[in-house]
């Protein structure tokens, strides 16, 4: 526990932050929203100025070729990645990138892409009632969004396991505070993660017959060819990026949303009674258990921000954690209420950035959710889930549940 919370370091979280940050959050929110961090950087937790910040990109960059420098070495795999990324880069580089993933997010791409999410669902839960039991990530949580982003780009079924661990290799490299062994694992798994797409597209212009209609893969293969649209490093990065961060959230949304199901059991006899709550239950999962918890902005000239002054290159930590369990705009904000509305908060950003995937990840909720507690509507959770020690993305790690009597 920490007695003063003015001396919060973001860097040096105390030991019992990760289980629960919620009341350290609660705390920063009343007492400094601004928070100026040891290292120079400033916390925000305010509803409000999060959105601020989020509805003014020419102020508040994204690009992170400054500050990811010192983190991870100009020239280095990571640094590489995450400056290259869609959501690393401030217009004119984002409008153009971002346009070319637009199609992958139609309404029709996504009504395509539902009896595959049904099926999945469908063949996972045969399998649990089978079983009695599963460890939710592992045998639910974790297949359907990676299966379905894996579909959308265009990767083989047999290569699928190779992506997980790349992907939690350089996400993990996001945290705020990294060891040795995380940098160099991170470095790897871009590296090899390049070597694989580039085998991939080799493939691919070797044998267009093997291409799905409309895979992303051929669609930024393609913006690269004609040589305005794309670079070859880009390609690469925004492959990868799409990858990870299709899978990952959503993984995660899955995960805690079961897990504040059962920790809620009211919550599930109610959605059982009204099926129609199962669209306000989704935005409340996501709000309360937001899977990517802090987005980061610099500023490129001086500001304020409440009645703090921050001057150009200040860097900000956009707690959507926070923000989303701020009072000012969610009443009772630390209750789970599946019947929640209005609920806008801050789980997919807002802005020129705001998730592109986000209607799929929903989509993904909706289906999963809905056969899981119809299906089981006695589902008995086994142990409380294990939550890993990242701060950025808040993860399940494990989560035991039984199909109950
Ligand atoms: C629950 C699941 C998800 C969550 C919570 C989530 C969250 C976010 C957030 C917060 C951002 C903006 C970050 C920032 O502004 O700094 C973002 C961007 C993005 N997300 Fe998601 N995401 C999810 C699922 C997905 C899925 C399924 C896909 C694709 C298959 C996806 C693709 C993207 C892309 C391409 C961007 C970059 C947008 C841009 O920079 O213009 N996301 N996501």
């Amino acid at each position: 526990m920490l007695d003063d919370i003015t001396a919060f370091d973001l860097l040096h979280v105390p030991a019992d932050y990760a289980a629960d940050p919620y009341p350290y959050l609660a705390r920063l929110r009343e007492t400094a929203p601004v928070h100026r961090n040891p290292d120079g950087t400033y916390v925000l937790t305010r509803y409000d100025d999060l959105v601020q910040v989020y509805r003014d990109p020419k102020l508040w960059s994204s690009d992170k070729t400054i500050d990811f420098a010192p983190k991870f070495g100009p020239g280095s795999p990571l640094y590489e990645h995450h400056t290259t990324s869609v959501v690393f880069t401030d217009p004119p580089d984002h409008t153009r990138i971002r346009a070319l993933f637009q199609h992958a997010f139609t309404r029709k791409a996504l009504n395509d892409l539902k009896p595959r999410i049904e099926s999945l669902v469908d063949t996972a839960l045969d399998r649990f009632e089978d079983e009695g039991r599963m460890e939710v990530v592992e045998d639910f949580s974790f297949r359907l969004p990676i299966e379905v982003v894996c579909d959308m780009l265009g990767v083989p079924t047999a290569d699928r396991g190779l992506i997980r661990d790349w992907a939690v290799a350089i996400l993990t490299a996001l945290e705020p505070k990294l060891t040795q062994e995380q940098l160099d694992t991170g470095n790897r798994a871009v590296t090899d993660f390049k070597q694989y797409l580039r085998d991939l597209l080799a493939h691919r212009r070797a044998h267009p017959e093997t291409a799905q209609p409309g895979e992303v893969l051929t669609v930024l293969a393609d913006a690269e060819a004609d040589g305005e649209r794309l670079t070859e490093i880009e390609l690469l990065h925004q492959c990868i990026f799409m990858l990870n961060a299709g899978h990952e959230t959503s993984t995660n949304m899955i995960s805690h949303g079961i897990h504040e199901m059962l920790r809620n059991p009211d919550q599930i006899a109610r959605l059982n009674a009204e099926p129609e709550l199962i669209d306000p239950m989704v935005e409340e999962v996501l709000r309360y258990q937001a899977p990517i918890q802090i987005n980061n902005r610099r500023a490129t000239a001086d500001t304020r921000i409440g009645d703090t002054d921050l001057p150009a290159g200040s860097i900000v930590h956009m707690i959507v954690a926070a923000a989303n369990r701020d009072p000012a705009q969610f009443p009772d904000p630390d209750r789970f209420d599946i019947a929640r509305r209005p609920n806008r908060h801050l789980s997919f950003a807002l802005g020129i950035h705001i998730c592109a995937g986000n209607n799929l990840a929903r989509v993904e909720a909706v289906i999963a959710f809905g056969k899981l507690f119809r299906r089981f509507p006695k589902l008995e959770l086994l142990a409380p889930a294990k939550i890993a020690p990242r701060l950025r993305f808040r993860e399940v790690l494990e989560l035991n549940v039984a199909t109950g009597a």
